[in-house]
């Protein structure tokens, strides 16, 4: 059984649709990437997915559970959390408190408290009083990422983490997520960026105008296939 499945996903804003039907799966423990040209439909399945958009129940299962239509709280104390598109940090919040608020939604006992996310991004720690917005980018990416780990969730969403970061920083932050892996989470990283997909990705999802394009392991897929598959034609 699988940890997520979506079938037949769809996603509306109001007579626009975004999503036609979207069947996905994650195993225990896979990182699976969704890669898809801006406006694909990639954040919209994950706001579907977190609750943050309307589903039907028949369309999202999570651990065997119907979550389609649940309530944001609920799927994120299920063990969902989300790195969102732009970060999302509050400004007028330290390092350390944007990574507490991340603590409130799921308290369960697991790898990652303040300490553990300090051994994995030591510069929050040196910034911790800090104002998240006096950070660089990468570093308040870093914050967005040890606040969904405060959940310690059973499945890590990450939407666009390497966009605008300069290559090294992009490193680091996919290094994380190697760790992060490694303690046993599911993740599912959203990007643009093809390469970088295809270098961490189990398997990998494309997603052109709201369709699944293709779909494979990423030895299995030629680059033809996946270029036509993300720019169509
Ligand atoms: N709030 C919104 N209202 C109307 N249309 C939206 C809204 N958000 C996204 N869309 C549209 O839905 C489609 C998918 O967008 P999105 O999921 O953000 O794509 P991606 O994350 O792949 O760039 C796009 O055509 C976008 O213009
Ligand atoms: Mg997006």
């Amino acid at each position: 059984m699988a940890l997520l499945e979506t079938q037949g996903l769809t996603a509306f804003y109001g007579d626009f649709q975004a999503l036609y039907g979207i069947d996905m799966t994650i195993d225990e423990g896979e990182t699976i990437a969704m890669i898809g040209a801006n406006g694909a439909g990639k954040s919209t399945f994950l706001a579907s997915v977190t609750g943050l958009r309307t589903a039907s129940p028949e369309m999202i299962s999570f651990d065997g559970r119907s979550i389609g239509g649940a309530k944001p709280a609920d799927i994120l104390a299920a063990g969902i959390a989300m790195v969102p598109e732009g970060r999302r940090l509050f400004p007028s919040l330290s390092v350390e408190e944007n990574l507490l608020v991340g603590n409130y939604g799921r308290k369960v006992r697991g790898a990652w408290d303040l300490e553990a996310i300090y051994r994995l991004f030591p510069i929050l720690k040196e910034r911790r009083h800090q104002a998240s917005t006096s950070l660089s980018g990468g570093q308040q990416q870093m914050v967005a990422l040890g606040r969904a780990l405060m959940a310690n969730p059973r499945l890590l969403l990450c939407d666009e983490i390497s966009l605008g970061l300069a290559p090294a920083v992009i490193k680091d932050i996919y290094q994380a997520l190697d760790a992060i892996r490694a303690e046993g989470a599911a993740t599912l990283v959203v990007e643009q960026n093809i390469n970088q997909a295809l270098s961490v990705a189990d398997r990998v999802y494309c997603l052109l105008e709201g369709r699944v394009t293709l779909e494979g392991r990423p030895a299995d897929l030629s680059r033809e296939r996946i270029t036509a598959a993300y720019f169509g034609g």
